[in-house]
């Protein structure tokens, strides 16, 4: 496979080596504490030698919906936002190929849906293929969807958590790079279950996102194999 900045790979895998400091562009739609994890760690690099350094760096954050606390985290860490609506376009494809084209005006090596409530559709993924990555707060494949943690708790599992992946098509189903597992208390609600995930999920996220921008990834198609050099 020839990836979009024309480096080749074997048959069946797909490599990335972004040139440090990589590129992200952080997908929203609610909160964004995912994304302030992400914003905070490249701000701690500010001073720190190259070889301890996050890698990354936040080129701008784009979200499917106005007025939304992500956003406004984004504006004041200086970074470029843009949002794009379903409804303001007629037809899903053409919201996907818009995104695609915003996207694309930033050259990310990586793109990191966190916490962005929209499936991203074929013409999206054609073009960055192999550089999507998304946070799910439960252990793939259990709970995929909006509601990993209700689901979790309404199935009365003992351990859920949360899990990094690599984008592929489908909801909360493509190949994994990391999970962390996170203990289901008794007394839990979905609000504290949640809570305590997304305390593991940010933690798991800053590293993934750092280690991918730092190292590049390879990813077995087939295998639904990634690793990290
Ligand atoms: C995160 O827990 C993320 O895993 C979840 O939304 C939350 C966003 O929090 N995403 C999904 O459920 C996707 N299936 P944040 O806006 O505070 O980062």
């Amino acid at each position: 496979m020839v990836h979009p900045e024309g480096t080749e790979s074997p048959p069946g895998l797909v490599q990335h080596r972004p040139e440090p400091p990589a590129r992200i562009v952080v997908l929203v739609s609610g909160s964004g504490t995912n994304l302030q994890a992400l914003i905070d760690a490249e701000r701690a690099d500010e001073g720190r030698p190259a070889d301890t350094a996050f890698g990354g760096t936040i080129v701008a954050v784009g979200a499917d919906r106005t007025g939304i606390q992500g956003l406004e985290r984004a504006e004041q860490a200086g970074i470029p936002t843009f949002a794009l609506r379903v409804k303001d376009f007629a037809t899903r494809e053409d919201w996907d190929r818009a995104l695609r084209d915003k996207v694309a005006e930033y050259r990310p090596d990586l793109v990191v849906s966190a916490g962005f409530m929209k499936l991203l559709g074929p013409d999206f993924l054609a073009a960055f293929g192999g550089r999507v990555i998304n946070t799910h707060p439960a252990l793939s494949p259990s709970f995929p969807g909006m509601h990993g943690p209700a689901d979790a708790l309404a199935y009365g599992v003992k351990i859920t958590g949360c899990t990094v992946f690599f984008v592929a098509g489908g909801v909360d189903d493509g190949p994994v790079i990391a999970q962390a597992a996170v203990a289901v208390e008794d007394d839990d609600d979905v609000d504290t279950l949640h809570e305590r995930i997304k305390t593991a999920e940010r933690a798991l996220l800053v590293d993934v996102v750092g280690r991918l921008a730092r190292l590049g990834w390879t990813i077995d198609i087939g295998k639904r194999k990634v690793t990290l050099p």
